[in-house]
This record gives C-alpha cells, sequence and structure tokens, in this order.
C-alpha cells in the first residue's frame, strides 16, 4: 500500500467555515479544491480550542491552517490565535503552521508568532488554487523529511516494485501467495511487510554489520541524539547487547562487578567471557521492592575487599584491575541511580562501566531524569573509563520487538576503537538483518529526536494523575468509613512545595513532573523503605507505577487480613490488563507512549470492581471458574475474601517476604565459575536434583523466581550451609504451590515434577 498525501491530513481551523459571507464561501471552495483536485484530506475545526485537542490528539497532520483573524464576537472561542500557535509549535517542532490572513491583518500578527509559522496565505485575494496549491507543497515538502534517513530509503526502494532475486525467499511477500495459509500471513500483515523485508545484497539500504551506508548513518545519528560516541542497533535484544558489551571487553579470568539483581543476560556474559564474577547486592525493602545498592559498596575499598575475600580468584589474579562493573539502572521498580555520583566513585577502580538500562532508553529526554542515566552529559575528567548502556528500544519507547540499542561513552584516555569493538559485535549478529526492525530504530531515534520531551512529559504526567486518583479514591473512601480500603501507591505521601509540605495528591501534576526533588529518595522521608539512604543518590521514576495491596504495613508489619497481589493480578488479567510484574504485596503497571486515559480508565474500573467482589466475598468460581474447575478440592465454594485471607496467612505464617529478604541476601560460595557450570552441561556431567536432595550439590544453572525476578543462585554456586536460607525460600515457594495449586510462578532454571499429586522443584546439578 502506498502512501498518499490524504494519509496526512490538513487541519483548518476557522471559525468561518459556515459561515454565510465571502469568507466562509471561501474557505468551503478551499476545502473542496483541496480534497477533489489535490486528493488531500481536510479536517475542519471550528474554534482555536476545539483545534487544538485535535492537534493534540494526533500526529499525522501534514499540515495546519489557522484562521488568524476569527471575529471577535465568537462566544465559542476560549483560546487566542496566537496562544493556540505557541502551543502547536512547542508540541511539535516540524509541522507547517500556515496563517491565514486578511488583507491588514499582517500588521497585526506578533513577530514571535512569525518566528513560529511557515508562511501566510491571503484568504480574500489569493485565487483558491493558489491557497490550495501553497498548502499542498508545504505538505510535500515537510512529508518528505519526516522519514529518517534509513527508513526514508527503505521506503523508497519498496515503493520501486523491483523484482527481487534475492532472498529472503518470499520474495516481496509473493511466495507466500502461493498457499492458502501463507496468503492468510500476507493478508493479516499487509504487503509492505514484505516488500520492505530484503536481504543484505541490496546496496542502497548499506551494511549493518559493516556500520555502512543509510544504516551507518542512522546508527551515527542515533549516537548524537542518544548522547554517545557510538551507537550499535542490535536486532536480538538487550540480552545480546549485554553480551555484546562483556565480550568486547573481558577475556578469561578477568574480575568483573555484577550488581546481583542483573539480568539473566549478564550470567550469560560472565559464562561465554569465562570471568570471574564478584557480585554487589541491592538494598531491599520491608514489601520486597528492590532497591538501589549502597553507595559505598562502590568504593575502592569495598570492592577489594570483596575480591582478597573471593575464594575462587587464585591469589596471583587478585590485584588484577576489575575490567567491567554491571549495574541495572533503572530497576524493574523504578528506582534510578544517580549516575553522575555512582561513576565518581568506580571510575577510582573500575575499567569500564556497563548500565543496563534496558528499561529506561527514555531518560535522556525528558529533565526529571536529569543525571540519572548512563549517556549524562556531565564532565568527564580524563581518567573517565569508557561507559556502556544497553537499551531495549522495543520495550518502553517505540521499536519492533528484539529491537535495541548498544551506547557508547568515550573515556577520558580509553577511546573505544570501533573496528575491534565490532568483532564482538559482528559475533553476535546475524548475516541476514530485519530491515523493519533497523527502521523502528531510526524511527524511535527521529521521534525522540523530535517530541521525546513533549512525549515524555505527556507520559508522566500521565501517570501523576493516575496515582494521584489511586490515593485521592482511596482517602474517598475512609472519609466515609474509616476501616474501608483501597489500593496503593509506592510513592511520596508527602512533598515539599515552596517550601511547604503538601499531601502528594493535593500537589500540582505539571509540578511533579518538572521537579526531580519530589522523587529523590532520602533518609529523613523513608517513604520508600530503604535503610540509609545516600544523599542524592536515587530516584523513583514516576512512570514505573507500583501498586500496594492491602496486608503489610511499610515497616513490614503483617496485617491480619491481606490482598495477595496475584490474586489482583490473576483478576486484572481477565479484565484485559496485564500487568508487568507482580510480588507479594505489590504489582508493576508501566506507562509508556502507548498508554491512553481509556487504558487508565479501565484499570480504575477494574480495580474498584476487584474491591467491591472481595468486600462481599464473592464466589472464586464467579471470578476465576477455570481454577475452581480445575482444583474443586481446594477451591469450590471459597469466597474470594477467604481465599485471600487463606493465602495472606500462608505468607505471615511462615514469614515470606522476611525469607526471601534473607536469602537475597546470601552470596553463595562459588564451587567454579559460572563458565565451568555451563561447560558442565555441555560434558552431560549434570543430572536434576530435587530440592529435598539438593544440600551440598552445585546447580550447574541459573535460578531466577519471580518474584522477584533476580537471581537466587548463579550456576556453579554451592547449595551448601551457608546458601541454607536460599534453599529454605525455595522450599517454601514449593510447599506453596502444593497447597495452592494454580498458583505457580515462573522460576527460571527450576523444573516441576509430581509425584504422589505432589510437585518437586527440581534442578540440573553438576554430578558428584
Ligand atoms: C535489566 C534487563 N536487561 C536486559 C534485558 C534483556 O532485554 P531484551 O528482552 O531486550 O533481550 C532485560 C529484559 O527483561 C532486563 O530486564
Amino acid at each position: 500500500m502506498k502512501i498518499t498525501r490524504s494519509s496526512w491530513p490538513i487541519l483548518i481551523v476557522s471559525g468561518q467555515f459556515n459561515a454565510q459571507n465571502d469568507e466562509g464561501f471561501r474557505l468551503r471552495q478551499l476545502t473542496t479544491e483541496l480534497e477533489e483536485i489535490q486528493h488531500c484530506k481536510v479536517i475542519p475545526s471550528f474554534s482555536y480550542e476545539d483545534g487544538y485537542e485535535v492537534f493534540r490528539s494526533r500526529s499525522d497532520f501534514g499540515c495546519i491552517v489557522v484562521d488568524w483573524d476569527i471575529p471577535e464576537e465568537n462566544p465559542e472561542e476560549k483560546m487566542t490565535a496566537d496562544t493556540f500557535v505557541i502551543l502547536m509549535r512547542k508540541r511539535h517542532k516540524g509541522v507547517p503552521i500556515l496563517l491565514l490572513t486578511g488583507r491588514l491583518g499582517i500588521e497585526k500578527i506578533p513577530v514571535e508568532i512569525l518566528k513560529d509559522v511557515n508562511g501566510c496565505l491571503w484568504k480574500t485575494a489569493d485565487t483558491i488554487s493558489f491557497l490550495a496549491g501553497r498548502i499542498e507543497i508545504h505538505l510535500l515538502e515537510y512529508v518528505k523529511k519526516v522519514y529518517p534517513s534509513f527508513f526514508g530509503t527503505l521506503v523508497k526502494y519498496a515503493n520501486e516494485y523491483k523484482y527481487a532475486w534475492h532472498t529472503p525467499g518470499h520474495m516481496g511477500g509473493e511466495g507466500f501467495l502461493r498457499s492458502p495459509a501463507g496468503v492468510a500471513l500476507y493478508k493479516f500483515y499487509g504487503e509492505n511487510v514484505f516488500r520492505s523485508d530484503l536481504s543484505v545484497s541490496v546496496p542502497e539500504l548499506g551494511s549493518l554489520l559493516e556500520h555502512s551506508g543509510v544504516v551507518g548513518d542512522a546508527e551515527k545519528n542515533s549516537a548524537r541524539v542518544f548522547g554517545a560516541d557510538h551507537t550499535y542497533y542490535v536486532l536480538n535484544g538487550t540480552s545480546n547487547v549485554n553480551q555484546i558489551i562483556w565480550r568486547s571487553q573481558l577475556v578469561r579470568d578477568d574480575i568483573a562487578f555484577v550488581d546481583r539483581n542483573c539480568h539473566k543476560s549478564l550470567n550469560y556474559a560472565m559464562v561465554i567471557t569465562d570471568a570471574f564474577p564478584v557480585y554487589i547486592i541491592p538494598r531491599r525493602n520491608k514489601r520486597g521492592i528492590i532497591g538501589p545498592v549502597r553507595l559505598s559498596e562502590f568504593s575502592p575499598e569495598s570492592i577489594r575487599k570483596k575480591i582478597s575475600e573471593d575464594k575462587l580468584i587464585p591469589e596471583d589474579l587478585k590485584a588484577n584491575p576489575v575490567k567491567m562493573s554491571a549495574l541495572t539502572n533503572s530497576t524493574y521498580d523504578g528506582v534510578c541511580y544517580n549516575v553522575v555520583n555512582i561513576k565518581k566513585q568506580l571510575e577510582k577502580s573500575v575499567e569500564n562501566l556497563h548500565f543496563d538500562e534496558a528499561w529506561y532508553a527514555y531518560a535522556r529526554f525528558h529533565p526529571i531524569y536529569k543525571n540519572h542515566y548512563g549517556m549524562t552529559e556531565d564532565e568527564l575528567d580524563e581518567n573517565h573509563p569508557p561507559i556502556f548502556c544497553s537499551h531495549s528500544t522495543h520495550k518502553l519507547l517505540t521499536a519492533f520487538s528484539q529491537a535495541s540499542m548498544l551506547h557508547i561513552k568515550n573515556g577520558g584516555k580509553v577511546k573505544i576503537n570501533h573496528d575491534e569493538f565490532n568483532e564482538s559485535y559482528m559475533m553476535h549478529g546475524s548475516t541476514s538483518p530485519q530491515y523493519s526492525m533497523i527502521a523502528s530504530l531510526d524511527v524511535a531515534t527521529r521521534m525522540m529526536e523530535d517530541n521525546g520531551e513533549i512525549m515524555m512529559n505527556d507520559i508522566i504526567v500521565d501517570a501523576i494523575h493516575l496515582r494521584k486518583k489511586i490515593v485521592a479514591i482511596e482517602k474517598d473512601l475512609k472519609k466515609k468509613n474509616k476501616d474501608d480500603w483501597f489500593f496503593g501507591m509506592w510513592q511520596p505521601k508527602k512533598v515539599k512545595v515552596k517550601g511547604k509540605l503538601m499531601p502528594f495528591e493535593d500537589v500540582d501534576a505539571e509540578f511533579l513532573a518538572s521537579n526531580q526533588e519530589p522523587w529523590v529518595f532520602t533518609s529523613r522521608d523513608n517513604w520508600h523503605g530503604f535503610e540509609d539512604m545516600e544523599k542524592n543518590y536515587a530516584m523513583l521514576d514516576p512512570i514505573k507505577l507500583t501498586f500496594t495491596t492491602p496486608g503489610i504495613n511499610d515497616k513490614g508489619k503483617m496485617d491480619s487480613e491481606g490482598i495477595p497481589a496475584s490474586v489482583v493480578t490473576n483478576y486484572l488479567i481477565d479484565k484485559g490488563v496485564v500487568c508487568e510484574k507482580t510480588d507479594y504485596y505489590s504489582f508493576l503497571l508501566l506507562n509508556s507512549l502507548g498508554t491512553t486515559e481509556a487504558k487508565q480508565g479501565t484499570l480504575l474500573s477494574a480495580m474498584l470492581s476487584f474491591k467491591e467482589l472481595y468486600d462481599k466475598n464473592a464466589p472464586l468460581s464467579q471470578m476465576f471458574p477455570d481454577l475452581v474447575h480445575e482444583y474443586p478440592d481446594e477451591y469450590k465454594g471459597v469466597g474470594l475474601k477467604a481465599h485471600c485471607n487463606d493465602i495472606h496467612r500462608y505468607f505471615k505464617e511462615h514469614r515470606i517476604l522476611e525469607k526471601m529478604q534473607e536469602a537475597f541476601q546470601v552470596i553463595p560460595d562459588q564451587a567454579m565459575k559460572p563458565s565451568e557450570a555451563y561447560h558442565q552441561v555441555v560434558r552431560k556431567n549434570v543430572e536434576f536434583v530435587e530440592l529435598d536432595e539438593m544440600m551440598g550439590r552445585t546447580p550447574a544453572v541459573m535460578m531466577v523466581p519471580y518474584p522477584p525476578g533476580i537471581p537466587i543462585m548463579m550456576g556453579g554456586e554451592m547449595m551448601n550451609e551457608k546458601a541454607g536460607p536460599i534453599s529454605e525460600y525455595l522450599q517454601l515457594r514449593q510447599d506453596f504451590e502444593n497447597i495452592f495449586p494454580g498458583y505457580e510462578s515462573e522460576i527460571h532454571g527450576v523444573e516441576r515434577t509430581e509425584r504422589d499429586g505432589k510437585k518437586f522443584f527440581r534442578t540440573l546439578c553438576v554430578k558428584k
């Protein structure tokens, strides 16, 4: 399907559209000319205010035409023409704005407005076809520029309808049309997907592996926009970005300093590089939410101490430099580090810094995140090490799944040499890249450059409105009945505004969106629950929404009744609301570029309906018929409230949160490096061992329970007495699953087997 000019409508804003006078007549003629002769599409709007609402809600306008002198007597008009133009220009730097003026109108237009617009049209004197032609010219010029370089070239190529004699085998989609299943796929995706699915043999599009031609240009452009010296497009996710980074800097027996709260891809990075990992443990609050690693852990003394105490690193290697540090920023729950402060510590003892910002590619584009992301613009001194950043562009920006970026900032002295680095890049890349994915990275870059701050501000403000609404609902319910309940939000309770503390829900959303301070963790106001918070060290990202459920207070005291978050999120899924992560008493939703107010409304209505069903202890079979059908012995005849409390009592009696806390404070003894554990898997020197039998054994693979989604054990670590709390926690999870079937949650690296109707956890361990 070709994109035509009617795909880029023209917004014409004038109160004169229906006027029975010469101006009204000419406006209607202009619309007809544009639509019938020029094949454009016109969207009329009758007031500046309405026009602005329409403009705000969509980004596909090809040109905006504004009647500058709407008669003053129009009672409908609440906005002035100049405000309208200023607001539009603020939201969108590029779209052409043309003013329709009368003979004397131009004299009245302030200079700052004239600077913001692309031209004026004399509405009563020029011919209709001339006016339409001017508008069309502006539209076409603009639309040409909308396409960033790679995407533009790809579209141009696809529109040339060349005969393909190269891979991929479907050859522009034709291959699919030979069989009904293929036709179904073709029709579902549409022709453009296939015509732009090309092979590396198309020279116009450059080479991803060599970073040449338009692909190379797009990467360089992304580097500029994201503040990097080099940017690489990686088409197999941030999992691979992490491995490319590590492979480029570490070899056998190098020492790496790794956040235990790391993604599993970093474990695999240790495996492939054959490095010695030295771990740092993040803080955790009483609800189980993972917080920042202590700053003191990054000091040269602490790092050296950890290395000297490590039992695996041979003595003669202990004085070697730490080749890489890896820190997750932001965490899943939206804890972002003040990178400037951390760098000052780490640069004293680490040769390369790696910030895994898979969930945080947008940070650079809004001032609220100032200094809290890897590619910050602070002054780098000459001893500064190179900084690597991983971005899952596909996660919270707009790119196809698996489309990620790898950013590098050179060190003060140590520059990353592209040719050397590219060896690692090529080791992890396919020789058949997906061009649509590249285009999506190119476009994501352009979107952030053009509208990043505005888009981010919109979603931050939206998230804050939702945060405030949740508090307001709870407050309202409690006003009527002090014992009533609602879900909470993990966020500041009070905010300082002009020196005065105000309840969060009463603070203006724009104020909260434009000030970093309310979100920065302090030790004085410990709403976050992390002990000994360092000054100006970490903040909460407002768009990561952690909802809390009743059952535990901020100090960790469990109430007699409670609502486990997994019951809530199971209910929400049935209502079409899919959460990002579920912990014991909290769940996480992400407000990203794709979030709409309708989505928020659906969420609130589902949460309120859960509350209603809970309060009346509605039969479980009404909400979860499949669960009750599958496990009638456990759940038949049980009400929702009773069910929540059964699970809650189990958690309380078995101190599950404390057990989790204890388990995650342990860094087990290492019997071997992660790489060696993997070698055992390859050599088939491994066997499944059930958890009950695991004491004294060495798991060969990493175990990652959800919640909290961070590794509890790495491959090669020993399940011995020191790891006792880990074994106990996993045991508790196993028992829980047997008592509450249907609530199995993911544990990577752990399999379930069944015997005599009971489930047992087992994992691959190194043979004795
Ligand atoms: C911190 C972190 N790093 C890396 C990744 C891997 O990203 P991707 O899914 O793009 O491979 C994830 C995925 O969840 C992650 O959470």
